[in-house]
């Protein structure tokens, strides 16, 4: 039987994971692969930390490139995370034409098009499963399964840590601080989590997504990114009464000659499934053309559902190589010659329904003045929720629009904000959601 040398850079929890799996699961993957997957080495600077592995004859070593330079090493997963490093050995490993699996978003995000042509250069594989929603197959999805589909529109939820936040926020009230340090103390959120509270992390997945997608190059930079910093208890409690539910959304959709891409909290119907993915869950939802709707639904992160990922990635590459061949399916789901550059709908031109809250003056004629400057800007309104009188003089006013322009909401909001019939800033939050009649 063949063997296929494995190599792993970064030991940590989804490297330990990666090996966990190479080991306790020889037997079925030689089984289904046909091939033997030894993993070689793993290269971390932690050469000492019992990670709860028995590597047995795998070396664990302190430098990379007894992995990178490693002749008879096949395939080089990079866990290493982050952009410099990761990008170093990556570049290098592709160079010296091993093929990469790795599950890194931010590198993808911010380099992959540079990483696919040097892929390409090298005539090696590039593997990316485990880089957007753990477990889910949803690059496998995009890049094989749906071929033969035109993708209309992906709404997706992938970030464990935002998802967890706002599910805790919506079951007993916390106000975003302290569920953040709750999920923190779960081990949900890095000590450092503005990388995934304020989205980014969740645009990093979209960017690749949509490549995917539409044979795009992927293009991080023009995705509009909002966190989730700003939503209150008191948002998620109006988004019920109006049969909403609040979720920081990746939304990818096809617009004539561009492509909307945008992270941002959206309020969903109670009626939409991916209202009901709680906690740590992630979930995409793929609106194609042959297909119809479908979803995946997983495990966002987590030791072993992030392994299985990064697994599937070393078996499809160990599987052409006994058949004596690389490169089968396109990196980005279509021959690098047919990626085009797509423009990303501006911000300004997206049209879609709104929820606008306002802490408004309890005076005579508040509520016509502003429902006045948003009618002088287009924006007709579904529905408005005044609270009842509070004590220190202001009321919050809740307006849930029709279909309007970004570009008019905005206009017509910083109108508002300079009138003294409120006070702060409103509350904007966009509703994802077919206009009924
Ligand atoms: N920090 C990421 C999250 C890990 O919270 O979803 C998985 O990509």
């Amino acid at each position: 039987m063949e063997t296929i040398n494995i190599g792993i850079l970064g030991f940590g929890v989804v490297g330990a994971g990666v090996a966990k799996l190479l080991k306790t699961k020889k037997e079925l993957l030689e089984a289904r692969i046909g091939a033997q997957l030894n993993l070689k080495t793993i290269a971390d600077i932690d050469t000492e930390t019992d990670r709860g592995v028995d590597l047995g004859d795998t070396a664990l070593v302190n430098d990379a490139m007894q992995v990178i330079d490693d002749p008879d090493i096949h395939i080089v997963v990079e866990l290493i995370g982050g952009e410099t490093v990761a990008k170093r050995f990556t570049l290098k490993a592709l160079e010296n034409g091993k093929h990469v699996v790795t599950a890194n978003k931010a590198l993808l995000a911010g380099h992959g098009n540079e990483l696919v042509g040097t892929a390409r250069q090298n005539q090696v594989d590039l593997a990316f499963e485990a880089s957007c929603g753990g477990c889910m197959p949803i690059i496998k999805s995009l890049r094989e399964s749906l071929v033969a589909n035109d993708i209309n529109a992906m709404s997706a939820i992938l970030n464990v840590t935002c998802n967890y936040i706002l599910t805790k926020i919506s079951q007993d009230g916390s106000e975003f601080e302290d569920a953040l340090k709750i999920a923190q103390e779960l081990g949900f959120a890095e000590a450092e989590p503005s990388l995934d509270v304020d989205g980014h992390d969740t645009a990093h997945k979209l960017a690749i997504l949509n490549s995917l997608a539409h044979g795009m190059e992927i293009n991080l930079e023009d995705i509009h990114v909002e966190g989730i910093r700003n939503i209150t208890p008191v948002d998620i409690e109006f988004a019920r009464e109006f049969g909403y539910t609040i979720k920081l959304l990746a939304i990818g959709k096809v617009r004539e000659n561009h492509v909307e891409a945008r992270v941002h909290p959206t309020m969903i119907a109670k009626s939409n499934p991916l209202s009901y993915v709680d906690g740590s869950m992630n979930a995409i939802a793929i609106d194609a053309d042959a297909t119809g709707k479908t979803m995946l639904y997983g495990h966002g992160a987590g030791m072993m559902p992030t392994a299985s990922a990064v697994l599937s990635d070393i078996a499809d590459i160990a599987r052409n190589l006994i058949a004596n061949t690389t490169r089968r399916v396109p990196i980005l789901g279509y021959p690098e010659d047919n990626i085009r550059k797509i423009p990303i709908l501006p911000m300004s031109e997206l049209h879609t329904r709104y929820y606008l809250r306002f802490e408004a003056q309890d005076h005579p004629g508040v509520l016509s003045r502003i429902s006045g400057i948003l009618g002088d800007n287009k924006i007709s309104i579904k529905s408005v929720h005044q609270k009842g009188r509070q004590t220190n003089g202001k009321v919050p006013v809740v307006m849930i629009t029709h279909m309007a322009k970004e570009e008019w909401v905005q206009t017509a909001l910083a109108k508002i904000s300079a009138t003294d019939s409120v006070v702060g800033a409103p509350v904007v939050i966009r509703i994802e959601e077919d206009e009924q009649a």
